[in-house]
């Protein structure tokens, strides 16, 4: 219930107005985004890797509407990577990109122009790209575009979503060789026909889903805070006798930093997806969807004052 409340929030342009307007605020979104330009992310990002984590950075952006905005997202990124590689963070840091960012759904081939533009500059700065996934209707062409990415860009990596019905077949399309698939339950609101509703039923296609990565050739990314489907994942890797740099976990940043240094600690690849730009607020309502317990940090932050 609170879960869509919250995603039908990450909507209202009028509550966006409301919590950016609280100067409270500010530090409830610096848990969670590392700020609002690539200098802060790359300082950020610094920090994590002088603890030993990994990255992988994402630019928030606006909805994108017009073939300008899409342009301006690449470019974006294109800057970005040479800022990671100038600060020596590459190939610890990658990128992940929202295909809707650079105009999936304007055109197709747009996207796919732009996400190869951004390929081609995470090439040149000796790292690789990540395709966020996102709402169902896009899953088609975000995997098409994939496929034509890593022909040119092997390393492309996928994201799958446990939630969705369809995602066990994906998991065996994608467990070839070479093949990057990050495995997260899913962030967005699904219907009934597509997607598993009851959080235990997408809990076991999450741990169906891991099966057939860990025991594939692919190298599997495993995005979950979840304990119990972390130490699941922990056996499989044993199970399927993967040295610790065939697979790694993934965590977003702010949420469980202790989980992350113990798994770290133990000698395991652990990525941080870490968000920067100005458009942070529909990125943390879904975070806010995902853990109602943080309405009161949300009530928290709107009634103090300083
Ligand atoms: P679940 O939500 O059941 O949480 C398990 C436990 O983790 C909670 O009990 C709590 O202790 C802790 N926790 C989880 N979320 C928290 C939060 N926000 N704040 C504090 N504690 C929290 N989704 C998508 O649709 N497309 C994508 O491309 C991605 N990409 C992505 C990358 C990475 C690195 C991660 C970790 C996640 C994503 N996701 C995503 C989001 C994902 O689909 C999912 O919504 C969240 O990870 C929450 O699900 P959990 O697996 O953590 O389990």
């Amino acid at each position: 219930m609170l879960r869509s409340v919250f995603l039908a929030a990450a909507r209202s342009s009028r509550l966006e107005r409301l919590v950016g307007a609280v100067p409270a605020s500010r530090s409830l979104v610096r848990r969670f985004i590392a700020g609002d330009d690539a200098e802060e992310a790359v300082a950020t990002a610094r920090g994590l890797v002088d603890d030993g984590l990994t990255i992988t950075v994402d630019y928030l952006s606006a909805e994108t509407t017009t073939a300008e905005q899409a342009r301006a997202v690449k470019d974006q990124y294109v800057a970005l990577l040479r800022r990671l590689k100038g600060a020596g963070l590459t190939p610890a840091a990658e990128v992940s990109v929202k295909l809707s960012a650079v105009g999936r759904r304007l055109d197709d081939r747009l996207a796919l122009e732009y996400a190869s533009e951004i390929c081609a500059a995470a090439s040149e700065a000796g790292t690789a790209v990540t395709l966020d996934a996102e709402d169902h209707a896009g899953t088609d062409s975000t995997l098409e575009i994939l496929f034509e990415l890593r022909k040119e860009f092997p390393d492309t990596g996928a994201v799958l979503q446990a939630y969705l019905r369809r995602t066990e077949g994906d998991c065996r399309e994608l467990a070839t060789p070479g093949s990057r698939v990050r495995l997260c339950k899913g962030a967005y609101s699904e219907p009934e026909s597509v997607a598993f509703q009851d959080a235990l039923d997408v809990d076991k296609s999450f741990v169906r889903c891991l099966n057939i990565l860990m025991s594939g050739e692919g190298y599997p990314m495993v995005a979950t805070h979840d304990p119990r489907l972390i130490a699941i994942a922990e056996d499989r890797a044993r199970w399927f006798d993967r040295a610790a740099d065939e697979y790694e976990f993934q965590f977003l940043h702010g949420v469980r930093p202790e989980e992350q240094a113990r798994l770290a600690a133990g000698g395991n690849v652990v990525r941080i997806y870490l968000p920067y730009g100005h458009q942070w607020y529909p990125y943390l309502m879904r975070r806010f969807a995902e853990r109602p317990s943080n309405v009161t940090l949300v009530v928290r932050s709107l009634t103090q004052r300083q």
